[in-house]
């Protein structure tokens, strides 16, 4: 609009004055043509001049309505010669000019266009007065009529063309925005209150579909995470509400009144088993922020992942010891991956944790590890209770247990395997479980071999 505002009117101002141009252009020549056609019949005979003006030639000039006028003068003004059309009149002398020239001048009240025609006398000795001034004038009150009729059809269709494009435009624009409009209603009403809602108005034109199907696929994904971030939450307050009210029970029922030794002890004893299990899931939790954070700051280096898989077994020893459990290792003391020590130890000691705890009494774990086309396999059997079908590929989400009741005898909190899930992906590597009831269970780990391998964090 702004371009049209500034182009439409340069564009009339210059078509106005080129018409224009055109218009005294071809007067102007007509006119000299005439005052040549007058200087011709003029006869100079040293001091007499003589006119030969035919009555043909006259008749143009000598009507009283006639619109064309001319007057001869000496070059000092004195006239030799008129047309009746200038009745009394006198047309415009300027007295000192030295040469041909145009001027718009007024003639019985009405505009004219006048040519002063500079004859010199062929006798230049006799001096520049003796020369003559051929005046002719026409009337130009219908071209000055044309002209400003121009303009006003001029103006007037700029005009027009600016309040029409201006108004259309607004319309059209103000039809194209309604339905962004709309979306952007939809959205800030959605971000506010529920994020259940979506962008499903019909009107939206195709080349807004794809806009609003992706706000709308958006608006799916962080409402599944603000469910999953709601449900995390309600889980991880829950699991410390347990143990915490097993502290506050016990301390409270110790304070009553005063208790034997013995079941001083029995108290202590519940409460720093239900510390151990709140600090055990307050660690869990800080590990998973960890691992979940933008950007995990590891600590990488050249590792040999028997070693680690050792000192993982190591750590358990006495647990399994406790439940009668033999643990057999098979690892390649080859097989190195670029890795941090801490998560690569979290991740082994949880599995073979869970091998131990859900196996049978007297049961077994197999651990082998070996390199397969530049990946690092490593498999942890167990010959325990197994996991149903059903809960398979639940057993990775946050605080799941397959059964409830059975785990928390055990001590677990639903959130092992959902760190060594966020930690192989961290290393861009997978883990695999495979289990039958009653039989035993199977996880494997691949993770890249290699001692330069780039990790995608
Ligand atoms: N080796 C296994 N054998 C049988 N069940 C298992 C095994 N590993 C994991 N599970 C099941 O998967 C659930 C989730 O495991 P995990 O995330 O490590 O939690 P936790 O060990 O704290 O219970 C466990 O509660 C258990 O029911
Ligand atoms: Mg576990």
């Amino acid at each position: 609009m702004a371009v049209l505002f500034v182009i439409l009117p340069v564009l009339g101002v210059s078509l106005y004055y080129s018409l224009g141009k055109i218009v005294y252009d071809s007067i102007d020549s007509s006119l000299l043509s005439r005052a040549k056609a007058l200087a011709t019949l003029v006869l100079s005979d040293n001091d007499e001049t003589e006119f030969s003006f035919s009555d043909e030639i006259m008749w143009e000039y000598n009507s009283p309505k006639s619109k064309s006028f001319f007057q001869i003068r000496r070059f000092d003004g004195t006239t030799l010669e008129k047309s009746t059309s200038l009745r009394d009149g006198e047309l415009f002398f300027p007295g000192n000019e030295q040469q041909t020239s145009f001027k718009s001048v007024m003639i019985n009240g009405a505009p004219a266009r006048l040519i002063d025609f500079h004859v010199p006398d062929e006798n230049a000795s006799k001096g520049k007065e003796h020369g003559l001034i051929i005046q002719c004038a026409e009337d130009i009150q219908d071209q000055i009529t044309l002209l400003k009729n121009y303009r006003l059809i001029l103006s007037l269709s700029i005009l027009s063309i600016l309040i029409i494009s201006a108004s259309g435009g607004f319309i059209i624009a103000k039809k194209a925005l309604t339905p962004v409009k709309e979306i952007s209603e939809t959205i800030d009403r959605i971000s506010e209150s529920n994020l259940s809602e979506r962008i499903t108005s019909r009107h939206i034109p195709e080349e807004l579909r794809l806009l609003a199907s992706s706000f709308n696929l958006t608006f799916d994904r962080l409402e599944r995470s603000f469910n999953r971030q709601r449900q995390f939450t309600a889980d991880a307050s829950h699991e410390l509400r347990t143990p915490l009210s097993v502290i506050l029970i016990q301390s409270e029922i110790m304070l009553r009144k005063e208790r034997t030794p013995e079941e001083y002890k029995n108290a202590l004893a519940a409460i720093t088993e239900a510390s151990k299990m709140m600090s055990e899931i307050v660690r869990k939790l800080l590990t998973l922020a960890r691992l979940g954070a933008d950007k995990v700051d590891l600590k990488t280096e050249n590792i040999h992942l028997a070693d680690i898989i050792n000192k993982a077994v190591k750590l358990l020893t006495s647990f399994a010891e406790q439940h009668g459990i033999r643990i057999n290792v098979s690892a390649d003391e080859h097989a190195v991956i670029r890795g941090e020590q801490e998560t690569l130890l979290e991740l082994f000691s949880n599995l073979i944790d869970n091998a131990i705890k859900y196996n049978v009494p007297q049961g077994k774990v197999y651990i082998f590890m070996k390199k397969e086309d530049g990946v690092a396999v490593t498999e942890i059997r167990d010959t325990g209770i197994g996991i149903p079908d059903e809960d398979l590929d639940k057993v990775f989400d946050r605080f799941y247990r397959v059964d409830k009741s059975r785990s928390k005898l055990r001590g677990g909190s639903g959130l092992g395997l959902s760190i060594c899930n966020a930690i192989v992906k961290l290393y861009g590597g997978r883990i695999e479980i495979k289990s039958r009831l009653g039989t035993g269970t199977t996880v494997s780990v691949f993770l890249k071999e290699g001692r330069d391998n780039n990790m995608h964090i």
